[in-house]
């Protein structure tokens, strides 16, 4: 079956808690050895919760917002993995909400090192290991503000329409060189990210949900399949693609 990842070596960034850990987790459930890569401690925990069963799980936790920890960060990847990396899943992201005219600076810079300029740096050293093997899967976390402005996350925003763009980019230069580089656009999603509108903004959260056409938000078990999709040789005719899972969100 063209969906079996075993023997594939996998990093995924953000793989700690959240969405990414299910990915992470369907990943290795499929077959493939993991790196889980984050910001905190809890990453570690992660790792050894998974490594129940199955390949190797390991964890590598640093600041991929920091320019100058991400090469030490993927070299300490590659070195658990033995030297090769089939599967980049680029997940770690953060988020900051504030009205345009009052939006910090420094959170803008904050934000758009990690969502963005992280990605295009961690797959800039994947790719070049990817090219140099002929194979490589390449993920991207995008978002539906991909494809839509939203309001009071102006960074946010900025830095996932420019990952959607980004995955064309890439799969443009690196699809002829047997690697594929796509993106999963979530939908309106149950983690820590979005917690907050359900808190501090019930109405917000019941407008979102009743614009949801499943009319509920989605969880980390909505991005399994397709994240081991993407992940396989299923998907091999499969680049530059930026997919929803989103409930209906987008056809509404
Ligand atoms: N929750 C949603 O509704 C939603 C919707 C669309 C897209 N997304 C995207 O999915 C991804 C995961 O989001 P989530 O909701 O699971 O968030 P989360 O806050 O639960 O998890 C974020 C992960 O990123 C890691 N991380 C944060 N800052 C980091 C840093 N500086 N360096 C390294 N790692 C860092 C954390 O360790 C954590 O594992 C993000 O890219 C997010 O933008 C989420």
């Amino acid at each position: 079956m063209k969906l079996d990842l075993s023997g594939k070596r996998a990093i995924v960034t953000g793989g700690g808690r959240g969405l990414c850990r299910c990915i992470a987790e369907a990943l290795h459930d499929s077959g493939a050895e993991v790196v889980l890569v984050g910001s905190s401690e809890a990453t570690k925990k992660t790792a050894e919760e998974m490594q129940a069963a199955g390949p190797a799980v390991h964890a590598v936790t640093g600041n991929l917002g920091k320019k100058n920890e991400i090469a030490g960060i993927f070299t300490q990847c590659m070195e658990l993995l033995g030297g090769r990396v089939d599967i980049l899943v680029n997940g770690a992201g953060t988020q900051f909400r504030c009205d345009a005219v009052d939006f910090p600076a420094d959170e803008w810079e904050r934000i758009l090192a990690l969502n963005l300029s992280a990605v295009f740096y961690l797959s800039q050293m994947a790719g070049k290991e990817m090219i140099r093997n002929g194979y490589g899967k390449i993920i991207n976390i995008a978002s539906m503000t991909s494809f839509f402005g939203s309001s009071r996350i102006p960074a946010y925003t900025a830095s996932k329409a420019g990952v959607a763009q980004l995955t064309k980019a890439l799969s443009n230069e690196w699809a002829s060189h047997g690697i594929n580089v796509n993106a999963i656009a979530p939908g309106y999603m149950e983690t820590r990210l979005t917690g907050d509108i359900k808190e501090k903004n019930p109405e917000q959260y019941k407008e979102i949900t009743s614009r949801i056409p499943m009319g509920r938000w989605g969880t980390g078990e909505d991005l399994k399949g397709l994240a081991v999709f993407l992940a396989s040789d299923a998907s091999a005719y499969i680049s530059g693609a930026v997919i929803p899972v989103d409930g209906g969100y987008l056809g509404k």
